[in-house]
């Protein structure tokens, strides 16, 4: 019987239909999907963070209801994503509790602080940017509950990619000092945007098995590259320039030669020793903690509902 269910997975593979939780799928692609989708909602999660840390300093009422509802999105796009990992059999508990014990992954480039208010501009115009990148392929993803939590998210990022190239645009067209600020913020989160695509190809251990499976269509490396496309001719709108001087376009390859990403400080920063991964994890620890209460009583509300019901 397993024989006829891989030929039917792998058929509806081939012919680009989707995989839905009720169907039989291989344990690794339950296993690869459940990995993905949860360290994609952590990500979201912790992501709030470094943003949140600016709620209240809001240089104008707008400007704060802007990041306010961003930030509300992002706690929003962890649960959707905390959803769909669900329907493939983990609950929420096991992946709160992997979070919280330190266990699971998370994207590195919410290791990194956020001194001023121009790193809100930086975050959304090359985080979000870099998220939309990764992301929008990610709604063809061949697992039916990912690929359609994915529009919503994308449309999403992409309010919120403009939202922080408008934060730049404004500094760039201020003072002396906003404009470095701006220059200053883009400096620090350049490289670590680049680096959230993942490690090179070719020491991508999951890229290879994800891409048959039609999870990813693309590599890190290839998206990477659209990435800094997207970039140019933007930061020539902006004035800002781009950190890398040996960024170039090689007209014969079609493709933008690059400085070495620094793959040691990625990887630490995985490994749990960027400069505010401990902070980050135990603010989400605090968070859980204090909001026990709302946990029970949500639950007893439960609780007493269905003994209603069942009266
Ligand atoms: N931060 C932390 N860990 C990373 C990162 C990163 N930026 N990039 C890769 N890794 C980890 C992988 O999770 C993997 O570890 P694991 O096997 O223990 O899970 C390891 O490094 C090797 O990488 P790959 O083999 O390339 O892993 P994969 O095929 O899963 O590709 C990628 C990584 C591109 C991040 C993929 O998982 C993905 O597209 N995820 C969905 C998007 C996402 O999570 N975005 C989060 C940030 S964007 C945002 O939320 C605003």
């Amino acid at each position: 019987a397993d024989v006829d269910a891989q030929a039917v997975f792998d058929g509806l593979i081939e012919n680009e239909q989707r995989i839905e939780p009720r169907d039989w799928m291989p344990d690794a692609y339950r296993k690869t999907l459940i990995r993905q989708i949860s360290q994609h909602g952590h990500s979201e999660i912790i992501g709030m963070q470094p943003e949140g840390n600016w709620i209240t300093r809001a240089p104008s009422l707008k400007r704060k209801a802007i990041l306010m509802a961003k930030v509300q999105d992002e706690a929003g796009h962890g649960l959707y994503l905390y959803s769909a990992a669900q329907t493939l059999g983990i609950t929420r508990d096991e992946m709160m509790q992997q979070l919280i014990d330190g266990k699971a992954k998370y994207s590195s480039i919410f290791n990194y602080p956020t001194p001023t208010w121009a790193d809100m501009g930086a975050i959304g115009w090359l985080v979000d940017g870099a998220a939309i990148c990764n992301q929008v392929p990610l709604c063809r993803a061949s697992y039916g509950p990912y690929g359609r939590a994915m529009v919503r998210i994308c449309k999403e990022e992409s309010f919120h990619q403009r939202q922080g190239f408008e934060i730049l645009l404004t500094l760039m067209q201020g003072s002396e000092e906003q404009r470095a600020m701006a220059q200053d913020a883009v400096n620090r989160w350049y490289w670590p945007a680049l680096a959230m695509f993942g490690p090179p190809d070719d020491q991508s251990p999951n890229s290879a098995q994800s891409m048959q499976w039609k999870i990813k269509r693309f590599s890190n490396d290839d998206l990477r590259q659209r990435f800094v496309g997207m970039l140019v001719p933007q930061a020539e709108i902006l004035g800002i320039t781009l950190p890398d001087p040996d960024l170039r376009f090689d007209e014969e390859t079609g493709l933008y030669e690059m400085g070495e990403i620094d793959w040691e400080d990625f990887f630490e920063v995985v490994r749990g020793n960027g400069p505010l991964n401990a902070e980050r994890l135990q603010r989400r620890r605090d968070a859980h903690e204090e909001g026990a209460w709302v946990r029970e009583a949500a639950a007893e509300y439960a609780r007493k509902q269905a003994l209603r019901q069942s009266e």
